[in-house]
């Protein structure tokens, strides 16, 4: 009796395994025939520096591409055949929106039609350096109420490790469907260099990890249809580490060559000479240059997103403590300079008028997100200086609820008693400059090979 009660449940479990099986294997083989044959439609959640350029890709690729946007005048813009982002060229975008292969939509019932979905939705960080996860959450909701079987979800965005496995996932789950049988989850972090020309989204190789197998093997399958290399490993926990570990290596690089920055000074060593004297060892070194703090979306923020992450499991990050510590002293070091050229001429800081040439967080883009240029007026206006900016990218910043426009280079240059250089821009006229400049405060070695007296180095 027992033996045919256990052989009847063996049978059924075997029957059941069978099902899931070969559920699991419709699905994901449904899916990887649409992928490569490019009639999967593609959805693209948040279209900023980053999902734009992924969805002009695959949408480039032969892939339909939704873009789906909480701001109506991005949407706006693309609908009219206009990039936004400067890697993006609008032509690229008119013929994509022109002939229908890329929409663009605030309205997220239109996942119900999609086949795989990236969410590449900001991920900042809040006063107290805590993760803001209140985008990727709120993505989430939306995605969940139309989610439809068979879908591949991949985050983008970058996170702390567990995310996608201890956040995204039970959101998912919850719906009644069975990662890596009903839906396929992946995290894969976003490399994209805004404004390096060399490297952009197809030709960075792309790190893939899933919850399950089947579903690396899908994110896999789908990045390969765009992206000339792709790396999967093991899970989605090593994939969101990866990114971590590279922006955690870029700041801690950074921290230290701005502390070396601070005792050259201190010395009257020339910190840009030995950097280029040691980064002729061709081996075991790298090179990271000193600079007026750090800016951009990913370096000044995302390692804190470790450090917090690591804090719950009882470890300190004290390196990224630290380097976080030195970077952000060096706005106040570059203030300090200012003022001491100020003085070397007789003058104060209070009443000088002071120009600072470019305000973008590094050279050549468009971008001031986290910038220290912000920092750095903030500083010399507190210290009572007039401050002026030109930046042919960025045509009015603000500076702690006061807005600031643009002037025009040789203007703010001739007017100055003090011109800083926060962002070497390739535009700008360095010759003049030097010619028109009572004294130059130089935070990006922008004057290299230049031996006027009036040029104070960082
Ligand atoms: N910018 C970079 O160089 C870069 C590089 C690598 C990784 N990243 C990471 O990629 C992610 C995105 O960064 P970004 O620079 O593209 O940000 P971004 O601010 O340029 O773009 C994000 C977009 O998401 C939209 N958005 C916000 N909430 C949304 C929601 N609930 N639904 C739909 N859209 C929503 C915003 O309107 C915006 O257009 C972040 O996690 C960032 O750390 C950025």
């Amino acid at each position: 009796m027992r033996y045919t009660s256990d052989a009847r449940k063996a049978k059924s479990e075997i029957i059941m395994a069978t099902a899931i099986q070969s559920r699991t294997a419709n699905r994901a083989d449904i899916l990887a025939e649409k992928i490569v044959s490019r009639s999967a439609r593609v959805g693209i959640i948040g279209l900023g520096y980053v999902g734009l350029p992924l969805a002009t890709e695959f949408a480039c690729a032969g892939f339909h591409v939704v873009g789906i946007d909480v701001q109506q005048s991005k949407i706006d813009q693309l609908r009219d055949g206009h990039s936004y982002v400067q890697d993006v060229p609008t032509e690229v975008i008119h013929e994509l929106v022109t002939t229908g292969q890329l929409t663009a939509t605030s309205d997220f019932s239109v996942v119900e039609t999609l086949d795989t979905i990236n969410i590449c939705v900001p991920t900042p960080l809040r006063k107290t350096k805590d993760p803001d996860m209140s985008y990727i959450v709120t993505a989430c909701q939306e995605i969940t109420k139309y989610l439809r079987p068979g879908s591949l979800v991949i985050l983008e965005s970058t996170t702390y490790p567990g995310t996608t496995d201890e956040l995204l996932l039970p959101m998912f789950e919850r719906e009644g469907m069975k990662v890596g049988e009903d839906f396929f989850l992946c995290f894969s972090p976003e490399r994209v260099d805004p404004g390096n020309p060399k490297f952009q989204t197809s030709n960075i190789p792309k790190v893939v990890g899933g919850i399950t197998p089947a579903c690396t093997k899908l994110g896999a399958l789908f990045y390969k249809q765009a992206i000339e290399k792709v790396v999967p490993v093991s899970s989605t926990r090593v994939a969101e580490m990866v990114k971590l570990l590279e922006n955690t290596f870029r700041m801690i690089n950074i921290g230290l060559v701005n502390e070396l920055a601070i005792m050259c000074d201190r010395m009257g060593i020339n910190v840009w000479e030995v950097i280029d004297g040691a980064a002729t060892k061709p081996f075991g070194f790298m090179p990271f240059y000193p600079g007026p703090g750090l800016g951009g979306h990913c370096i000044p923020i995302d390692p804190f997103y470790l450090s917090w992450k690591t804090k719950q499991a009882g470890i300190e990050a004290r390196f990224i403590e630290l380097a976080g510590y030195i970077n952000g002293q060096m706005p106040h070091f570059v203030v300090d300079k200012v003022q001491n050229a100020l003085n070397e001429n007789y003058t104060a800081l209070r009443g000088s008028r002071v120009h600072v040439l470019g305000v973008a967080y590094k050279r050549d883009i468009n971008d001031p997100r986290e910038s220290p240029a912000l920092d750095v007026i903030h500083l010399l206006m507190k210290r009572g200086a007039d401050v002026s900016y030109s930046d042919p990218f960025i045509p009015s910043i603000d500076v702690e609820g006061e807005t600031l426009r643009a002037e025009d280079q040789h203007k703010g240059v001739m007017e100055a008693d003090c011109v800083v250089i926060i962002t070497d821009h390739s535009g700008f006229d360095y010759q003049k400059v030097v010619e028109n400049s009572k004294v130059i405060v130089d935070t990006r070695n922008a004057l290299k090979g230049y031996g006027n007296p009036n040029i104070v180095r960082l």
